[in-house]
């Protein structure tokens, strides 16, 4: 239980310990020394703010960083005007990139007025070259640059960086190590998302994610029930697990567990009501998974089951191991075995080659399945992946015109679907305030659909019967069926 470690009880006139993870409780008293004698100066203790730009798995990295910082005595502070600001990148498209660079203009104003202010970056942009690089010509504010693999070295590089008037960087090319039981500050007390794989080995054509992520590398299970059961006395109740492509979970371990195996022991564990999960890839969607699905209480009715297109011809150069039949043929083995089902999805537009008879056969697949939701991505080329140099790149004005399109059929089938529920009485998690109206509190169904229905704050973190009264087209308001 090491998250659990007084930071008072280390001795910082020993060396740092070469283990795992106690160098890094060693490196966050180092931390926690430089935040006591800020406090002493200014009186008032340090503040620090983490921005996440990326998926669900950045999102739980970043609530890993905020715990470190967390565990060393910064405060949370709500905007950028703080004085510890990391942002955790993304880069799976162009337009991710472009977000980082605009903000940390606004930064720099900031550390004008602040100049003690440290400014970190991390997360997958780092893993690529030529960013550090710009940044490290022309960034110069810039204090810290860390990557993916060596995230769980945060403590230590911060301490670095507290210690010292130059740019700090430390990127790896890929690790094989996880390192366990580092602080985490949950965003929701009652949810979690817990990662259960890292890195990727798919090399889909288009995406970068292998290049930043690195090799696919599995948690041990008995890691994974362990911090799941430790959530769930914690007050959690609902856990998301976390990985590229969760169905390929377990292949490489030493004794090869599935992800299906791994599901029925969280089921197992008291106290944990819904269970969801992402990603997973068609191509590794197992039979077995589909029946532990069918056979649970607690995993919800959702699946998200990225398409990225419907052209089994342009699937293929997209590397993605299956095609328009199969994608077809598992929507509805998973229908028949779960009827109510919420299937969602991915979908690149403008693949380079793509023509208007393959844009046709994603709109004949996205007719035909009638997803409850879809993300529609135009396509965007990442320097270092095959497609980034294949002929034939979409000109933007066709993508954009077919874009339209696909996003007009996918808003209609959603809409549609939705409706369907108006009028059920189903359960709802209560998530939050609502954000406009203080009255009404915002949750979600198992389907991971949004309702907003009459409550207190007291009622957040619990299911609740809510009915769906009225289908406002991609959510709900309801009205709470139960008495309180
Ligand atoms: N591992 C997940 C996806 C992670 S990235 C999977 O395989 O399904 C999330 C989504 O971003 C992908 O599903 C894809 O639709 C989209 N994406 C990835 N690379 C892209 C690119 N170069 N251009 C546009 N969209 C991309
Ligand atoms: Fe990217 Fe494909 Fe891996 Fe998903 S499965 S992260 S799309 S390479
Ligand atoms: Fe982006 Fe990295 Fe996730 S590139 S989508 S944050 S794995």
């Amino acid at each position: 239980m090491y998250d659990k470690t007084d930071l008072n009880t280390i001795d910082l006139s020993l060396e740092p310990p070469l283990e795992e993870p106690a160098r890094q409780y060693y490196f966050m008293a180092k931390c926690r020394e430089w935040v006591l004698g800020f406090e002493r100066k200014s009186g008032r203790r340090p503040t620090s703010k983490v921005v996440n730009f990326g998926c669900q798995m950045n999102a739980r990295d970043s609530e890993k960083l905020a715990g470190i910082l967390e565990k060393t005595g910064f405060m949370r502070a709500d905007t950028e005007e703080a004085d510890f600001v990391i942002y955790n990148t993304c880069t799976v498209r162009e337009n991710a990139d472009n977000k980082v660079f605009g903000r940390l203009g606004t930064l720099q104003q900031l550390k004008k007025k602040n100049p003690h202010m440290v400014i970190a970056l991390c997360g997958c942009m780092m893993q690529e070259k030529p960013v550090v690089e710009k940044i490290k010509a022309s960034y110069r504010f810039v204090d810290l640059i860390f990557g993916t693999h060596n995230l769980y070295r945060f403590a230590e590089l911060a301490a670095r960086v507290l210690d010292s008037d130059t740019m700090v960087t430390e990127m790896w090319e890929d690790t094989d190590r996880i390192v366990e039981e580092l602080p985490v500050r949950r965003k929701y007390a009652f949810k979690s998302g817990v990662n259960i794989m890292s890195g990727c080995d798919n090399f889909c054509s288009y995406c970068i994610v292998p290049y930043v992520r690195g090799r696919e590398r599995s948690r041990e299970p008995e890691e994974i029930l362990k911090e799941i059961r430790r959530l769930a006395a914690d007050g959690v109740i609902e856990v998301m697990l976390l990985g590229q492509n969760v169905n390929s979970y377990g292949k490489n371990l030493k004794e090869p567990v599935t992800f299906a195996a791994l599901l029925r022991e969280v089921e197992k564990i008291e106290g944990i009501q819904r269970i969801r999960f992402m990603t997973s890839h068609p191509k590794d969607l197992s039979d077995e998974l589909i029946g532990v699905m069918a056979d649970s209480r607690k995993i919800c009715r959702h699946l998200h089951l990225p398409l990225q297109s419907g052209s089994s011809r342009i699937l293929k150069i997209m590397n993605r191991r299956y095609d328009k039949e199969r994608y077809l043929e598992l929507v509805e083995k998973l229908r028949n075995a779960v009827p109510d089902i919420a299937l969602t999805t991915d979908i690149i537009v403008g693949f380079p080659g793509e023509t208007e008879e393959d844009f046709e056969e994603t709109m004949d697949v996205v007719r035909r399945v009638r997803f409850d939701s879809a993300f529609t991505f135009l396509y965007s080329k990442r320097t270092g992946t095959p497609a980034a140099v294949m002929d034939d790149q979409v000109p933007p004005d066709i993508a954009k015109e077919r874009f339209g399109r696909l996003l007009r059929e996918v808003q209609q089938a959603g809409a549609e679907k939705a409706a369907m529920l108006q009028g059920k009485t189903l359960p709802v998690l209560a998530e939050q305030i609502n954000e406009r109206d203080g009255r009404l509190l915002t949750g979600r169904l198992d389907n991971n659909s949004v309702v907003h229905f009459p409550g207190t704050p007291d009622m957040i973190g619990k299911i609740w019967n809510v009915q769906l009264s009225e289908c406002k087209g991609f959510y709900y308001l309801g009205t709470l069926n139960e008495p309180v």
